[in-house]
């Protein structure tokens, strides 16, 4: 296997990205919530840990009804979590360490907040500001049936019917996500030329890509026909909204507004559609990159994982584009938990599915195989995305009260779904109880008063104590980044896969390097490698269960 040079090729080829849900992340005006400042005061943290880039999820003005994926300006910062020259300073001083810098954007929808909104509300059917929406008539003899019998992703229909202003029951418009979420018309021109200011407003602040929500979902067939069966996450069946041809001509024009800029400016889809849709979103004229849901939603199973790993890698090879591996995010449940108890990352509709059997879960497996997981994702091929306190070892918080939760999908769901709060709790900094473990730079905010309340053993998971605890999760996070930069065969490049038997996991990359990941009983590793690291105590030159090794082979 060759030896690649790294510098050679686009960072975001190789990036190992963290990812940042601002509200949660660190708080410095004292308000409970996370601002920009905070994740300013931060980043000699993620200098340290090792990361090559940051996202920070939408951080615009917004009533924060889905907390910021339901946008009223797309040029401006959310009054709570500072200003434009907060964040530019943000930017410039992440650039400065050599970090670099992906926002999100949201395009499928706005807040129900937006002017544009606002204006179609007050306008009437057929008017050029509804044309901005999805504004239909509905079905049955007085319209007060919806249009077609599509579902919100949080749950219930997802047309909601407007008031018109003559005070009469009128038309309805589509909401995939919450009924604050109006989507957009993309087949209107205004939309399209909006979001192409908005990519430029963001490039010349400096950023060097874009995470694109719902990045799938912007063209709905046509005619809005109604839905057969609303199709699992992933699934082959094709729902009428999702990863429709007409995404890609966006992207395309996307593309050249990046290809524009100095520097190699990206977009990254969050594009849950099946495998062998993925690599249309990643042609040489389209996005660099797209979450390896696949991967994510893999059990924590050696056989489902090499054949997901497998498969992804097969279905990319012609694009040329590499895998973007991903376990955790603002959306599932944290890995400890998922990979403990057996769970799948996506589509979860359900406490079950979401965290599994609450009495048996045992967080001391569950933290044994996040550790070997987090060895097996930074030594694949392609970039990595990490979720804030995932380098933290955090769990999935279950016992946040119902009267706190706030995710859109408890409500939608009939309060059947407490949603995805339990992987949003603020980060716990200090293993001292003050400003909620140091999350708040103000005393005044408590474990119970910041926005979301922390549990009561938050402080067993520290950042400063993990920092002074070679053992610590942080510290494994933070050795496998290390070596990772120094090692020029991780990152993208060739895979070789070692046979190791039904219940392991092992490849080579170049360089002589190999990541052995063990799902059964001790297995002997091969005799005179060097251990770089690995995520547990090996038992002599044997790698035990839920166990995960990085060596130089001989
Ligand atoms: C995907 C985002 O990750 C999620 O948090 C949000 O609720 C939906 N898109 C709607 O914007």
């Amino acid at each position: 296997m060759n030896l690649p040079v790294r510098s050679d090729r686009p960072w975001w080829r190789d990036a190992v990205t963290y990812q940042i849900y601002i509200r949660s992340y660190a708080d410095s005006n004292g308000d409970g919530k996370g601002d920009v400042e905070g994740i300013r005061s931060r980043l000699p943290y993620l200098k340290e840990l090792g990361v090559d880039a940051i996202w920070i999820t939408p951080w615009y003005p917004s009533p924060q009804n889905d907390h910021g994926y339901d946008v009223s300006n797309y040029m401006d910062i959310e009054p709570d979590y500072g200003t434009l020259a907060d964040a530019t300073r943000l930017i410039n001083e992440a650039h400065a360490l050599g970090i670099k810098f992906i926002v999100d954007i949201v395009p499928n929808h706005s807040s129900s907040d937006h002017e544009w909104f606002k204006a179609a509300l007050a306008a009437k059917p057929g008017s050029p500001e509804r044309d901005r929406y999805m504004f239909r008539d509905g079905k049955g003899e007085n319209g007060e049936l919806p249009p077609n019998n599509w579902e919100a992703v949080f749950g219930g229909p997802a047309w909601e019917r407007v008031i018109e202003a003559d005070g009469t029951p009128g038309q309805w418009y589509l909401h995939l996500f919450a009924v604050e979420q109006p989507d957009f018309n993309w087949e209107n021109s205004e939309v399209r030329s909006h979001f192409e200011d908005v990519l430029k407003f963001w490039l010349d602040l400096g950023v060097d890509g874009f995470r694109i929500d719902v990045a799938h979902g912007m063209i709905k067939e046509a005619g809005l026909p109604d839905m057969e069966v609303a199709p699992d996450l992933l699934s082959e069946i094709k729902a009428p909204y999702w990863d429709q041809d007409g995404v890609h001509e966006i992207y395309r024009a996307w593309r050249k507004i990046f290809d524009s800029y100095p520097g190699h400016r990206m977009g990254v889809a969050e594009a849950w559609v099946p495998a062998t849709s993925l690599p249309k979103y990643l042609r040489e004229d389209e996005l660099a990159n797209s979450f390896n849901f696949l991967f994510l939603d893999s059990k924590w199973d050696a056989d489902i994982l090499k054949t997901n790993i497998k498969r992804s890698l097969k279905e990319l090879e012609g694009t040329g584009a590499p895998s973007s591996w991903v376990f955790e995010n603002h959306d599932v449940t944290r890995k400890v938990n998922r990979f403990d108890q057996g769970l799948r990352g996506g589509g979860v509709a359900n406490p079950k599915d979401r965290w599994g059997d609450l009495e048996k879960f045992d967080i001391t497996r569950g933290t044994r195989r996040a550790r070997a997981g987090a060895l097996l994702m930074l030594a694949l091929p392609g970039g990595a995305y990490i979720y804030q306190g995932e380098e933290l070892g955090l769990p999935e918080v279950t016992d946040i009260p119902h009267d706190r939760l706030t995710d859109p999908r408890w409500k939608m769901s009939g309060y059947t779904d407490p949603g995805r709060d339990g992987c949003r709790v603020p980060i716990p900094w200090t293993a001292d109880e003050k400003g909620a473990h140091g999350f708040s730079a103000s005393a005044l905010v408590t474990k119970l008063s910041a926005w979301l309340p922390q549990p009561q053993n938050w402080g067993d998971f520290a950042a400063d104590m993990q920092e002074k605890d070679a053992n610590s999760t942080l510290a494994l996070y933070r050795t496998a980044l290390k070596i990772r930069r120094g090692e020029a065969g991780l990152g993208d490049g060739e895979i070789e896969w070692i046979e190791a038997g039904p219940t392991a996991i092992a490849f080579k990359r170049p360089g002589n390097f190999a990541c052995y990941v063990n799902f059964g009983a001790d297995l002997p590793l091969p005799a005179g490698a060097k251990v770089l690291v690995a995520s547990g105590s090996l038992n002599g030159n044997s790698l035990p269960v839920d166990t995960a090794v990085w060596l130089r082979l001989k």
